[in-house]
């Protein structure tokens, strides 16, 4: 028996819509929020705003994009954790009329769960049990993935997340919000040997990021009594070694996780996987080592409703559904 999806992603500031069959996605729509740029982060109240002005045309649109009616639905999905509250809000009312005016089941699905999930949407895909490095603006987690369902997080960060390292030491260098993908273009220039800056020393899996910012802070702030024009004039340099240095804590830890389990099928997921640095010395690693590497197309790294649908569709076939009274809740303890 065929089974069609629709599923709803608005956790922060993207108002996402997916539509998909047997576990193929056929439409992963993402409409970006342009209201914060001026605000230098999202503005949680502007967010939900977006959220319900977009809803439903971006629906609409992943709908006509798959070829799919609203009747032919079987289920529908959301994410309900973690996230802005007023953003998953929005999503989960949507997802909740529709469900009951549709008489279908809904399936509540958890952000982080999916972002990992979304190495099964291509073809070439990861074994059970694998590993999976995910790092976002909110999250660095190493997770064991056992099934589908059964993921166990072995490691995460005790602060800063590996986006927030990013974010934040853009905005030190004066690049706007949000400054991740512009250190990534500016390191494509520049000597990742040049600069230093300081590398946690954590025990076991889990991570630190603050120390790092800190260290942005006070280098840049010795560079400018002398040159207050240094961050400028150095901006591809100072990228390039700060971004060599986020990626070695990550990848580090990683392999030490693939030591420890002895796993060989890594993944990476989230925001900062969509990194080319990052993208390219996993891979390059992975040969070094001997593991089975996997990326998700850039598409599904970010947030996107196509990973959403993915860990819906896994979801459904365990028999995983939700009732009407569940509602989004900003904070979800996972695992
Ligand atoms: O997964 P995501 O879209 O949202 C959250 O769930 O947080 O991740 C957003 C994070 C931001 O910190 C952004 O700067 C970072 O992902 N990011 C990048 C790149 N693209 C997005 N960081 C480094 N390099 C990139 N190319
Ligand atoms: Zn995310």
């Amino acid at each position: 028996m065929s089974l069609t999806l629709l599923a709803i992603e608005s956790s922060c500031d993207e108002t996402s819509a997916s539509v998909c069959r047997d576990g193929k996605i056929l439409s992963n729509y993402i409409a970006n929020q342009t209201v914060h740029e001026q605000y230098g982060g999202v503005v949680p109240e502007l967010a939900s705003r977006a959220h319900l002005q977009k809803i439903v045309p971006v629906v609409d649109v992943a709908l006509k994009q798959a070829g799919v009616d609203i009747n032919e639905l079987d289920a529908v999905a959301f994410t309900q954790a973690p996230g802005l509250i007023g953003s998953l809000l929005v999503g989960a009312q949507f997802a909740k009329s529709l469900a009951l005016a549709l008489d279908k089941p809904l399936v509540a699905v958890h952000h982080m769960q999916a972002h990992v999930l979304a190495n099964l949407i291509p073809e070439r895909r990861p074994e059970f049990p694998f590993l999976c490095l995910t790092v976002s603006g909110g999250h660095t987690q190493i997770v064991r993935a056992n099934s589908p369902t059964d993921l166990q997080v072995l490691g995460e960060t005790i602060d800063d997340a590996a986006g927030e390292a990013f974010d934040k030491s853009a905005k030190l260098l004066g690049l706007p919000y949000p400054g991740g993908p512009l250190i990534d273009k500016y390191a494509k220039e520049g000597d990742a040997t040049r600069f230093r800056f300081a590398e946690p020393q954590i025990n076991g899996l889990n991570f630190s990021f603050s120390g790092l910012k800190t260290s942005v802070l006070y280098f840049l702030q010795k560079e400018r009594a002398s040159d207050p024009q240094f961050a400028e004039k150095n901006m591809a340099d100072i990228c390039a070694s700060l971004q060599a240095t986020i990626i070695r804590i990550l990848l580090k830890k990683l392999q030490k996780a693939a030591t420890e389990t002895g796993i060989r099928d890594l993944c990476i997921a989230g925001g900062v996987s969509a990194n080319s640095g990052l993208r390219t010395a996993f891979v390059e690693l992975g040969k070094e080592l001997g593991w089975r590497t996997f990326v998700p197309a850039f598409e599904y790294c970010t947030d996107n409703a196509g990973m959403i649908a993915i860990t819906a569709y896994h979801k459904l076939l365990a028999g995983e559904t939700a009732d009407l009274s569940v509602s989004a809740t900003a904070r979800s303890e996972w695992h």
